[in-house]
């Protein structure tokens, strides 16, 4: 097995004379744990560069008639609520210079629109954003950078209130059985373990200026490697991790 960092340094910068394959970022962390406001704040830092933001949560499965009817005892924080295989083939393209139709998920219907999708362009960073994207090796092994974001439970909890009573139409007593009974659970037993696997550890999420700035240099010189490679074919880059 090839470890994510060799997979890396093998398909992004090797080949000078290959077409530039984009750079894969996943970024992972605890619901409401701040994921969205860093891919913002990257998307938003790297302004002069292609950035598209692919979300696990589109490749949630829509729920079957019987689920729905007992949608208090459905699981949406185990990793076998997500289409895996779906979301590793978009992926897939995506790093290969293809286009896709990414699905459109509605969080009030537990359903994906049936017949409206998102189009993904090429582009030169990719980011996948969700609670479960370190936990398949597959999807792990197509990322050139691992971010987790760390943010308090209970900062995470009263965030998770907020949007789900105000965006998702839920009431707070099914918001609160639902996190004792799932994501809670599914936290400590999927999400918090794979955190080992992450390159760069943001503590407080977005907050977190410092942490994006550095991720964002990073990132200009991993881009700007690519270029260099192109110029002197023997140049030899080195990989490198760090925590904040
Ligand atoms: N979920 C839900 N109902 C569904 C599908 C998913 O309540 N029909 C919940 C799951 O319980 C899971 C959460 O959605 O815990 C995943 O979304 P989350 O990571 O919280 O959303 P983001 O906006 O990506 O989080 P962040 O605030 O970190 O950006």
């Amino acid at each position: 097995l090839r470890s994510p960092t060799a997979t890396a340094t093998s398909t992004a910068f090797s080949d000078a004379n290959a077409p530039r394959q984009p750079f894969v970022i996943g970024v992972s962390g605890g619901t409401a744990s701040g994921k969205t406001t860093v891919c913002d704040m990257i998307i938003q830092q790297l302004h002069d560069h292609r950035v598209v933001l692919v979300n696990q949560d589109s490749f949630y499965r829509g729920l079957t008639t019987e689920e729905l009817k007992r949608v208090h005892e459905y699981n949406f924080d185990h990793p076998d609520a997500f289409d895996t295989e779906q979301l590793l083939d978009c992926i897939e393209k995506l790093r290969d210079g293809q286009s896709v139709q990414v699905p459109i998920y509605d969080f009030k219907r537990h359903q994906r629109s049936s017949n409206s999708f998102r189009q993904v362009n090429a582009s030169d960073v990719i980011i996948l954003e969700g609670i479960l994207v370190f936990h398949d090796q597959c999807v792990r092994n197509l990322m050139n950078m691992k971010i987790f974001v760390d943010t308090d439970a209970d900062m995470r909890l009263a965030r998770r209130i907020r949007r789900d009573t105000v965006e998702r139409g839920r009431d707070v007593s099914s918001v609160l059985e639902q996190y004792a009974k799932f994501v809670k659970p599914a936290f400590d037993g999927f999400v918090l373990p794979s955190k080992k696997y992450a390159d760069v550890i943001i503590p407080r999420g977005g907050e977190n200026h410092v942490a994006i700035d550095l991720i964002v240099q990073h990132l200009r010189t991993k881009l700007g490697q690519h270029d260099l490679c192109k110029i002197y074919p023997n140049a030899y880059v080195v990989q490198s991790t760090f925590q904040i």
